[in-house]
């Protein structure tokens, strides 16, 4: 199975991804990266692993649906199978979705379907919660709401500040997510209405 990481930051799950392919942890090949963020560190972090990354500038395109197409083009060509979303900031059109469904996979920063949105860690910090934690998800045509295939719980201690428990959810992600792509390359995800089945 060939699979792309699409990213619009950082890239510290995309780094995460690499080592793991790189040992034998995720049996896909990681064939490219793409961002819609020129200056995405996730690029020089493909670019430095020696996989192509490819910046598509969304400035060129009039809608959301036509800068998807561009998107899908660009896999096609790289024969994706399926898609992984690590720190991308765009939402994806309902063409994209339907082109790779039920194969595009996601990670949210926080317990789903607990604080939803741009800033899942932050809220829940907020609110108060004692546990978080990041969620690994499906992608359905509705934001943060698609099929949940693991979850790993984090504690907010007394002494956490917002920046101690980013730090530990991401650590959480960097478990969770080359765990997921594995188990999803090798066939071992089953959807069953809104529950994924580990077969
Ligand atoms: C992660 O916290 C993830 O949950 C969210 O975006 C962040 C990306 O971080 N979707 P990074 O770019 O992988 O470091």
């Amino acid at each position: 199975m060939n699979f792309a990481v699409l990213a619009s930051g950082h890239g510290s799950n995309l780094q995460a991804i690499i080592n793991a392919a790189r040992a034998g942890r995720i049996k896909a090949d990681l064939k490219v990266v793409i961002s819609d963020k020129k200056d995405a560190y996730a690029l020089k972090r493909a670019l430095r692993a020696k996989i192509p990354a490819i910046y598509i500038n969304p400035h060129d395109f009039s809608d959301r649906e036509s800068f998807d197409r561009a998107l899908a083009g660009h896999l096609r060509k790289f024969k994706i199978d399926f898609v992984v979303l690590a720190g991308y900031m765009r939402l994806l059109s309902r063409y994209f979705i339907r082109q790779y469904p039920n194969k595009i996979l996601n990670i949210h920063p926080s317990l789903l379907p607990a604080f939803k949105g741009l800033h899942g860690t932050k809220d829940a910090f907020d609110y108060g919660v004692k546990v978080t934690g990041p969620t690994v998800h499906f992608v359905i045509d509705e934001v943060d709401a698609g099929m949940i295939v693991l979850q790993e719980p984090v504690r907010i201690e007394a002494k956490d500040t917002l920046e101690t428990l980013e730090r530990k959810i991401h650590k959480a992600e960097h478990r969770i997510y080359p765990k997921a792509i594995d188990l999803f390359a090798r066939g071992k995800l089953k959807i069953i209405g809104r529950k994924v089945a580990i077969v």
